[in-house]
């Protein structure tokens, strides 16, 4: 008799973004007039460069006719792209192998599949507040007990608040598998060198693993802050670093991401490269490949001429965020983040619930937001704001909660 994997029944509600939705979906149906503008979802807005777009029209051509007809590709990544992102990697002083990288179509997926290739006692640390898939796939592959008090059972908060200004610290005790995003979604908050330091010393102490969810490093603009983890010293041994284009060139439709696990990283057990090989199964097995049309756009992202128009789509969110920061610091809210990453993360007034505050937001300015408590018990009294929107979109956010919202 078949059953289920009950791991699944662990999980918490329904997915934080569909509980948004449908709450969006009933107020419009009860104000079918009003707009309603969105700061929620950190999904992008802005269209794609015209150098991606030459890309991307290239690789459809090339499909167009048998000669230069492309089909399966190279599982791992086609070559050339690798070796860009080697290239890409060498120009910040970090020395990442074409053979350690591999292209994938999302680093949702890798972040959320990665886990497999690590056995199930491994103890997990994540932040509070987190980016829910590092936890959700952790529990569906049954490595934590059930969700009690806030939290599950068996994995290791790394609380982030007002008084670390929001960057985790190494756990206290023994864990396995860290992970670590920065810049961070939610909180917008930018990991410091030191402070990645001791994460890669405590790894090499206690052969641990981190990963390092890096979505968001090219919005980085302060030059001391790493952009990539394997800036520390020591961390090709203990560090699996993924990054997407998603964020950085406005792939989340498009869909392209990379890993890289490094020849050098070694766990328990393991040899040289052990790793590597067990990703690379992984993937070979499970996935077959990228699309070849969203690597052709990829490859143009690193271009020259891409590099610089991604930097002008980067620099109009980030002036997004500057706007909202601004405005809603004039309105006497405490904000924090939108610096080094396209999130704002603000403290809710008088005390209200992440919810609570979420509702105001929606039935007095018609702004939609992300309840912070979504992201785990830390997030709660907060909400984020995402710069992804329309210029003209944030601004009429801004001006609706200036003039509606009853403070
Ligand atoms: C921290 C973080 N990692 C990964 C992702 C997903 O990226 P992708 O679109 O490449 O799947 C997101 C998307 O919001 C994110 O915030």
């Amino acid at each position: 008799m078949a059953s289920i994997n009950k791991n699944y029944d662990k999980l918490q509600g329904a997915y934080l973004f569909s509980e948004i939705a449908k709450h969006v979906a009933d107020f419009r149906t009860k104000n079918p007039t009003l707009e309603i503008m969105h700061l929620g979802i950190g999904d992008t807005t802005q269209p794609l460069t015209p150098t991606v777009i030459k890309g991307l029209s290239k690789a459809v051509k090339k499909l167009a006719k048998a000669k230069t007809y492309t089909g399966y590709g190279n599982a791992q990544g086609d070559v050339r792209l690798r070796t860009a992102l080697s290239d890409f990697y060498k120009k910040r002083n970090v020395k990442v192998g074409v053979e350690e990288i591999f292209i994938s179509d999302g680093a949702k997926s890798d972040s959320a599949n990665i886990q497999s290739i690590f056995g199930l006692k491994n103890v997990v640390a994540v932040a509070d507040p987190v980016y829910t898939v590092y936890v959700d796939s952790n529990v569906i592959a049954g490595r934590t007990g059930e969700f009690k008090h806030g939290g599950y059972e068996g994995l290791v908060y790394m609380g982030c608040n007002v008084k670390n200004d929001f960057m985790p610290s190494v756990p206290d005790q023994k864990t396995d598998i860290i992970y670590l995003c920065s810049p961070n979604n939610p909180t917008g908050a930018v990991m410091t060198k030191k402070r990645l330091k001791e994460f890669v010393d405590y790894a090499l102490k206690n052969k641990a693993v981190i990963i390092f969810d890096a979505a968001y490093v090219e919005y980085i603009s302060d030059p001391s802050l790493p952009k990539s983890i394997y800036e520390i010293e020591g961390a090709k041994k203990c560090a699996i670093e993924i990054n997407s284009f998603s964020k950085w060139a406005g792939f989340t439709g498009v869909r392209l991401s990379f890993a890289v696990v490094p020849i050098d990283l070694v766990v328990e057990d393991t040899q040289r490269g052990k790793i590597n090989s067990l990703w690379s199964r992984r993937q070979s097995t499970m996935f077959n490949g990228a699309s070849n049309i969203s690597q052709e756009g990829a490859l143009s992202v690193l271009s020259s001429a891409g590099q610089k128009e991604n930097k002008k789509l980067i620099a109009y969110y980030m002036s997004n965020a500057k706007l909202i920061k601004k405005n809603l610091s004039a309105l006497g809210f405490q904000v924090f983040g939108g610096e080094h990453a396209p999130y704002i993360w603000l403290k809710t007034p008088e005390n209200l619930s992440s919810w609570e505050f979420f509702h105001k937001l929606l039935q007095e300015a018609h702004v939609v937001s992300t309840p912070g408590s979504g992201f785990g018990k830390q997030g709660e009294g907060f909400v984020r704001l995402s710069a992804f929107g329309d210029k003209k979109t944030v601004q009429k956010a801004l001006r609706s909660i200036k003039d509606n919202l009853k403070l």
